[in-house]
């Protein structure tokens, strides 16, 4: 209640209503039991649903129909063989040769670690540079995405069982925010069933009546879970949640070398258990867009490359609190060849 004395505030959550913005907690608006049960979240899930459906029939034509289906279908589509054991081998050399700045994430017992794949990065990988602006590849992901914006690209690596600590939290079934979203994994190597691959509620993408009432539930009492994510807006669903939405299994998602997955990250996925010591190396997308426009946007270099001064700059601003703190960034720096086997 004291929150809500904050009258400086108030201007910045209201305005959040039209953006990302999904925070249960951090908003009292987008928090509000009240507000939920009268339908606040479920307007916002259906708006940001409803524009990205035009901006998806406005980029109908960037892929194949086929693929198109599967993704509004399932939630995800796989395009087996989009590069060659040839391009593949030369990414793989580059990036093993690779020095430059790479940062890690830990989450539990596994590490999460990444090259961001900004102008000065490609220009020391030629092959990667020319799968990073590959129009199809690009084409591709804005489908996905429902966006023209450019997408923010990375090398990726998944370290499972890194250290001894509690389960990963992304292994967890989730929905990654409110509405429609992209990622995609370009897979360097095979990943197995023991290299926690990849894991999706099929058909968890698609708002059914029973998904309609679990979100409006949820949304009613959001901003008091507890688990660290969904009262942040990342609903989790467990094997329970699942049934009562009459959703399938979920399904890890094997891939050999070369395959491209692209996903609806609203849809219900995680990491798949893995062995520890396992890991699967990829390139990695995500796109951003403001889930109430109804228009897809521009492709805009110099944009994503503003975008990625903002990331290196975000970054740098966190190692320097930690350093005061004499402790280290969330995502911190790690040595390039920590990256390689
Ligand atoms: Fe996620």
């Amino acid at each position: 209640m004291r929150r809500a004395l904050k009258i400086h505030m108030w201007p910045v959550w209201v305005l959040q209503l039209a953006t990302q913005g999904k925070s249960f907690k951090a908003n009292p608006l987008i928090g509000s039991r009240l507000l939920n049960t009268l339908g606040l979240h479920m307007i916002r899930v259906m708006l940001a649903r409803l524009t990205a459906h035009i901006r998806w029939a406005m980029l109908a034509h960037k892929m194949p129909k086929a693929l198109r289906q599967d993704f509004q279908k399932d939630g995800f589509c796989a395009i087996p063989d989009f590069l060659d054991e040839e391009t593949l081998s030369a990414i793989r050399q580059e990036v093993a040769s690779y020095s430059g700045e790479a940062r890690q994430m830990i989450q539990g017992n596994t590490a999460t670690q990444r090259i961001l794949l900004d102008a000065e990065a490609i220009e020391k990988m030629a092959q990667v540079s020319t799968v990073a602006t590959d129009k199809r590849f690009l084409d591709y992901l804005a489908y996905g995405g429902a966006t023209a914006i450019l997408p923010i690209l990375y090398i990726q690596r998944i370290r499972n069982g890194f250290r001894q600590a509690k389960a990963d939290p992304q292994k967890t079934m989730h929905a990654d925010t409110f509405h429609p979203t992209m990622k995609a994994w370009l897979f360097l190597e095979d990943v197995k069933m023991e290299d926690g691959p990849f894991t999706y509620v099929r058909g968890s993408n698609r708002l059914t009546w029973k998904r309609f009432k679990w979100e409006y539930q949820r949304s009613r009492v959001a901003a008091k879970i507890g688990d660290g994510y969904s009262e942040k807006g990342s609903f989790r669903a467990d094997d329970d949640d699942l049934k009562a939405m009459d959703l399938p299994a979920p399904e890890g998602l094997t891939a050999k070398a070369g395959t491209l997955v692209i996903a609806n990250t609203n849809g219900f996925h995680g990491r798949g258990q893995a062995k520890d010591g396992a890991n699967r190396i990829e390139m990695w997308a995500y796109s951003r867009h403001n889930p109430f426009s109804i228009l897809p946007g521009f492709g805009l270099k110099w944009r994503n490359d503003l975008e990625h001064k903002i990331l290196h700059r975000f970054w740098r601003h966190k190692d320097r609190i930690a350093e005061e703190k004499n402790s280290r960034a969330s995502w911190h720096l790690i040595d390039a060849q920590d990256m390689l086997e």
